[in-house]
């Protein structure tokens, strides 16, 4: 049997679920989307949100800026924040350097914040509150579920201190019952640690930075990174050097990925649930 998970078949069945659920909700569900400036990269991401949104029947609003000053940026997030037909609001990063990211991401609402980035949601996560959390941290427990690995009392190393992967990953692993270790671009003797790891999951953003002597025998690895070289999509890990180590791995593409837009898409559905309760 081979020891690939498939990303895209979890995301399909989770789809299926979803579905069921945005049809017995009685509102029409929207989620705005905010881009400034011309990242392509940005441009890809925004339009995989689009299409899963078409898909489950979530209204889609795109508001792209070529460039706009950070009170008018504000202002119209006050503005979604204010209006009831509007169940998430999501700003795109990066955001042009002349933007204070930090400021702009704390005028989102908590209950619309569906990057789960606002100091109130991160406290939400950090104190085991119900509130909104980063996609892609979802993306990779729920991966993990579906791939029936026990979390309980392992060992799971982080590769990666990202506030939208690595940070949240420490409190959704932490509510699972894990032994956490998060490692970043300081830590030392990094292969000496993640060789301990039961569950290794890499974010590193650097290609295939990961070989076979980091890893454990009969590992479990999630893969987060995208790194684009020319037109093609390389993980964090060197797939081909560690897979026949691992007693599970995802692959890049099709691993977290098709997870990350699903889960935004739940992320929507728990809005509306947060703002209707
Ligand atoms: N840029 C790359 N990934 C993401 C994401 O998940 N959310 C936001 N807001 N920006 C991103």
């Amino acid at each position: 049997m081979s020891n690939i998970i498939d990303g895209k078949e979890i995301a399909n069945i989770k789809k299926n679920a979803l579905i069921k659920e945005i049809n017995s909700v009685k509102d029409k569900l929207k989620l705005v989307v905010i881009q400034v400036g011309n990242d392509p990269a940005s441009d890809v991401y925004v339009r995989n949100k689009r299409k899963i949104c078409e898909e489950l029947g979530i209204l889609f609003n795109h508001l792209k800026y070529e460039s706009i000053s950070e009170d008018d940026l504000i202002t119209t997030i006050e503005k979604l924040n204010n209006e009831k037909e509007v169940t998430g609001i999501l700003v795109q990063l990066p955001l042009p350097k002349n933007i204070d990211e930090k400021k702009v991401i704390e005028a989102i609402s908590p209950l619309k914040d569906v990057d789960g980035l606002t100091k109130a949601n991160v406290g939400n996560l950090f104190s085991f509150q119900d509130g909104l959390k980063p996609c892609t941290a979802l993306g990779v427990i729920e991966i993990l579920d579906c791939a029936n690995t026990k979390i309980e009392g392992k060992n799971v190393v982080i590769v990666g201190r990202s506030r939208l992967v690595g940070l949240p990953l420490i409190s959704l692993f932490l509510k699972r019952n894990a032994t956490v270790t998060i490692c970043h671009s300081k830590t030392e003797n990094l292969k000496d640690i993640t060789k301990k790891a039961d569950i290794l999951v890499v974010a590193i953003g650097k290609k295939e930075y990961i070989k076979e002597d980091y890893v454990k025998d009969g590992a479990v690895v999630i893969d987060v990174g995208i790194n684009r070289e020319n037109g093609k999509l390389y993980g964090d890990c060197d797939f081909e050097n560690i897979k026949d180590k691992c007693s599970k791995i995802t692959k890049v593409p099709g691993g977290v990925g098709p997870l990350t837009v699903i889960m935004l898409a739940s992320n929507v559905v728990e809005a509306y649930k947060l703002q209707n309760r």
